[in-house]
Parts: C-alpha cells; structure tokens; sequence
C-alpha cells in the first residue's frame, strides 16, 4: 500500500513508519517538525520506501501536492499534542488540530483514500458516576486535546 502518515517523525509516528516499511509498504511523512524531529527517521534514510516531506497541514497546496500520486491509505498523527500550548494559545492549537485535521480528511475523502486517526487518550473524561468532591474555582475544564470532538465531528461531516 502507499500510505501518508501526517507527524510521522514523531513520537508514535516512528514506529507507525517503522512497522509500514518492515511490511513492506510506500510511506510519505509529512511533518512540519514542530514537536518532531528528523532524527526519529534516520534509521530508515536509506530505504528508497521512505519520502520525508517537511511541511504544514494546514497549508492546503502542500497538502493536494502529497495527493496527487494515488495514496491507498492515510494515518494522521499530526497535532499539536502539548497541553499547556492549548491553555496558552487554544486558537493555534485550534487552527493546527482542527482546520489541519479538516484538510486531512477533505483530501482523503477526494482521493477515496481510507483514513485512521489517532483519539487522544480519553482517560481523563469523567466516568458517568464521576462527582468532582472539592471543585476549584481554577481548576482548568480541559479534559481532552482541542482538536478530539471538533475533529469528530468534521470526521462525520466529510464522511457522511
Ligand atoms: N503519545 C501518546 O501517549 C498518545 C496517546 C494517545 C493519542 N496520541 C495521539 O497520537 C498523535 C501523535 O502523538 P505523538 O505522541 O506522536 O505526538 P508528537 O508531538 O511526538 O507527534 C506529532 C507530530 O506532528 C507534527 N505536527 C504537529 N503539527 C503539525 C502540522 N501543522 N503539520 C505537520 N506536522 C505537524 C509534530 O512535529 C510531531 O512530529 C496525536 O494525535 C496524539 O494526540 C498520543
């Protein structure tokens, strides 16, 4: 298969590339390296599998570009995953996990390429039994990465 893995030179993403090649398949990264690092690929530089694209999810013609040879399947590993950056900054957090995640799918679903996306951990949303015994008035309300539900949701509009 040709696939796309969106943060590839990341945390997960090294071993996602690294699992693909070992099966045999044609791997494109894109990562804008903001939290990567090209060093979490430099095992496989030599595989002639491998293209390493440095690039934004968020910009659409670099994103169409990655698209336009065939591509059997995409997993999306990019996002902003550090918590403080989503208290600090929620809009850039918002546009990179969001509208990147959008431009993502919308290419996906042209190119009829089949999707995986990476759910952030829900192990901090309460339980239905869950009761907060002493609430502070500070205590931040985020529970889940910005971009979990609004990416859900796009995920249901593009592929309704
Ligand atoms: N690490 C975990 O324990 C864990 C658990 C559950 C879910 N996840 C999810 O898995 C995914 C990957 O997590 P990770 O731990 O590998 O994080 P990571 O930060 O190591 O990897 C994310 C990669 O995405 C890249 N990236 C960020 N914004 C980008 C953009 N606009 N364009 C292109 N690349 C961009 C970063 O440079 C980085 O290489 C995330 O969606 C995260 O929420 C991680």
């Amino acid at each position: 298969m040709k696939v796309l893995v969106t943060g590839g030179a990341g945390f997960i993403g090294r071993w996602v590339v690294k699992k693909l090649l070992e099966e045999g398949h044609t791997v494109k990264v894109l990562d804008d390296l903001s939290n990567g690092n090209l060093d979490n690929l430099s095992e496989f530089s030599d595989n002639p599998e491998l293209t390493v694209k440095t690039g934004d999810i968020k910009n659409e013609k670099t994103v169409s570009a990655l698209f336009r040879k065939k591509l059997d399947l995409v997993i999306h590993l990019a996002a902003d995953i550090i918590v403080q950056d989503s208290i600090d900054n929620p809009r850039k957090v918002f546009e990179n996990d969001v509208i990147g995640t959008f431009n993502i799918l919308e290419a996906s679903r042209k190119a009829q390429a089949k999707f995986v996306f990476m759910i952030p951990s829900l192990r901090q949303v309460p339980s239905p039994n869950f009761t907060r015994q002493k609430p502070h008035p500070r205590m931040p309300v985020r529970n889940l990465p910005a971009k979990t539900f609004p990416s859900l949701i796009i995920m249901h509009m593009v592929f309704r």
